[in-house]
């Protein structure tokens, strides 16, 4: 099957809305599809509409319209045309507490709203020194999944996300991600019969590492963080992948 790989773009608490009008100015639309998806701070989102690519949240509130200042439903990004919704990243799990109970509601609220919910998953450096990453990602999928319908987790993007690969310019092995990537889909057939969601990269990729990663043959896509940002680099990555 030769299917476009799903290339999104965090570009999480960066840029003011000059620098998001320069981006938008300055980017070459030639490798853009339906297939790449920018996921700028929520403000800026109304910028990025209306592009050959697709728009995503980087979070989405876990509960649905109603009196919770400073939240952002997912009916409302819904409504604007927001497609996708980054879920479980790991610095929401750090910094904000997020938990794989709410990472489920999450997908929940996406997923009733038609958005696609990218939900990350990943190891510390310490758990990776352990040995005890599968373990840790089999207890992250069956605990943001688990509730899911079968349609629903066919809808699903998931994200491996080494958390001592993100922001670092470390990144694992080809051989490691794709070990990884095959056992992720494996606990997702075996564990919800799904043989059918994408199972991204991200970590530190960037246009240095993009063609030692475009050799990994069951990896879907990409997760691309700091590198999004620039419009060079996040060109780059596109003409390598698109070749
Ligand atoms: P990075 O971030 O590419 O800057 O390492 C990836 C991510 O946090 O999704």
């Amino acid at each position: 099957m030769d299917k476009k790989k799903l290339i999104i773009g965090n570009m999480k608490m960066y840029m003011t809305s000059g620098d998001v009008k320069e981006y938008l100015q300055k980017l070459n639309l030639k490798n853009m599809n339906e297939q790449v998806v920018f996921c700028p701070s929520s403000i800026y989102i109304p910028y990025f509409l209306g592009y050959p690519f697709q728009v995503g949240a980087q979070n989405i509130s876990a509960t649905t319209l109603g009196a919770y200042t400073g939240e952002i439903s997912a009916e409302q990004l819904a409504s604007l045309g927001v497609a996708y919704t980054i879920v479980g990243h790991s610095e929401r799990r750090m910094y904000f507490g997020e938990i794989n109970e709410e990472v489920h509601q999450k997908m929940k609220r996406a997923l009733d709203h038609h958005m696609v919910p990218i939900v990350c998953i990943g190891e510390t450096l310490e758990e990776y020194n352990a040995g005890k990453t599968l373990s840790i990602l089999r207890t992250q999928l069956i605990d943001c999944l688990t509730g899911l319908s079968l349609e629903e987790i066919n809808k699903t993007v998931i994200a491996y996300e080494p958390i001592w690969a993100i922001g670092t310019g470390k990144i694992p092995t080809n051989l490691e991600i794709e070990k990884i990537a095959i056992e992720i889909k494996k606990i997702l057939q075996e564990v919800f019969q799904s043989t059918n969601v994408p199972v991204l990269y991200g970590g530190s990729v960037s246009s240095k590492n993009i063609e030692q990663l475009e050799q990994i043959t069951s990896i879907d896509g990409y997760l691309i963080g700091s590198a999004s940002v620039k419009t060079k680099e996040i060109e780059k990555i596109l003409e390598v992948v698109n070749h």
